[in-house]
């Protein structure tokens, strides 16, 4: 089967030394990614560009011989696909024209996705092709909750208050930009798909701010109609979660008819993991990042424990509890990929 043993795990085959994968595996910290960076004028450009976009996806797996690949790209290019103005700014993160009216929805459309997106899908297409056979891709998007908060706040947020207030005061019109947003996630994970993608993760960094009474509503419940929407059309695709910094309401996740995995955030307890989550569903994760800034001893040592911790059934996808930070040594995460490679546990 292509996509090797990161497939085969989702797919329920434990293996004694498991897949590792590392989330934003491509980034900052790699010298060679810098150089791709400072040739291009802006971020997007870069997720825009399918010759480069599939030489910084390729880089990692070049170094590190790692089970997965991710598609080199961004959870914002939906608001930009559907018409909302985005940007990177140096050193701030993502920037984004609020909005700041339900009128404005009007406004937004996904017509023209797939085509305002077909750079990543053509990206998808050349990478598949120069993978190893037992090396798998991963396509991605943002969770609606998460993809909200951006195009609410404008940009990375302190509390929350403008998605958070909205939701609240103007649950209808909240409602209808999940909605919008359901199914232009839908949309664009099949054309991952369809484009080659072996499996698809949906990224919900911020459901952690929300009670765990909302948390339902905004965050599981559209998850779970994308996932059957794609389920629908590709039966065999494996969908993975992160639900990020929502703690024990991890549970409410564990819907095998939804997600062939669950990704675990660094907060997460792998004990509790282990008890509560595996034996109902593959966990993915979760070594604290900020363990990878050094020493080595303490990198082998935290990754002995969440191997140990995480050996179960049905399996484990040695992963970080969140992404690389850019100050990592590039020798850290060469010496955890190698590790985890050559660990055999019982
Ligand atoms: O290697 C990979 O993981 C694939 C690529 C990837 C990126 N972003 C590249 C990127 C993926 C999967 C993402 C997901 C993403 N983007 C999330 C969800 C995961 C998470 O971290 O919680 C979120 C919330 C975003 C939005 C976003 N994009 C932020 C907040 C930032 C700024 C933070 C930063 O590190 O600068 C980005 C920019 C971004 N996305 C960079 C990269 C490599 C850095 C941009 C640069 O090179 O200057």
């Amino acid at each position: 089967m292509s996509g090797g043993k990161f497939l085969e795990t989702l797919a329920g085959t434990r293996f004694a030394t498991p897949p590792i994968w590392l989330m934003r595996q491509a980034g900052r910290y790699l010298p060679e990614y810098r150089a791709v960076r400072a040739a291009t004028r802006s971020f997007l450009e870069l997720c825009y560009t399918p010759a480069k976009a599939v030489e910084v996806t390729l880089q990692p797996i070049r170094r590190f011989g790692l089970d997965a690949a991710i598609i080199f790209s961004d959870i914002l290019v939906i608001p930009d696909a559907l018409g909302q103005k985005v940007w990177f700014e140096e050193g701030e993160g993502p920037k984004l024209a609020a909005l700041t009216d339900p009128a404005e929805f009007g406004r937004l459309s996904r017509a023209r996705l797939p085509e305002h997106l077909a750079p990543v899908y053509e990206a998808i297409r050349q990478v598949r092709a120069a993978l190893p056979k037992e090396t798998a891709l991963l396509g991605f998007a943002g969770a609606p909750f998460t993809l909200a908060c951006y195009m609410i706040e404008g940009g990375s947020s302190r509390d929350f208050a403008k998605v958070k207030g909205w939701a609240y005061s103007h649950p209808d019109s909240f409602g209808l930009l999940i909605d919008l947003l359901v199914d232009a996630v839908v949309d664009h994970l099949t054309c991952q798909i369809e484009a080659g993608a072996n499996a698809v993760q949906l990224f919900d960094s911020w459901a952690g701010v929300l009670p765990e009474e909302q948390l339902f509503a905004w965050s599981l419940e559209p998850m779970v109609r994308i996932a059957h929407a794609v389920r629908a059309r590709h039966p065999k695709i494996p969908i993975i979660a992160f639900p990020r910094a929502v703690g024990p309401a991890t549970l409410m996740y564990r819907r095998p008819d939804a997600f062939a995995a669950l990704s675990i955030d660094t907060g997460i307890g792998a004990h509790w993991a282990a008890q509560e989550l595996q034996p109902h569903i593959c966990i993915q994760g979760n070594l604290d990042p900020t363990v990878l800034l050094g020493p080595l001893e303490r990198i082998l040592t935290a990754t002995d424990d969440v191997l140990e911790r995480a050996a179960g059934r049905p399996g484990h996808i040695f992963n970080l509890g969140h992404g690389i930070l850019p100050s990592t040594p590039v020798e850290h995460v060469q010496a955890l990929a190698r590790y985890v490679h050559q660990k055999t546990r019982r």
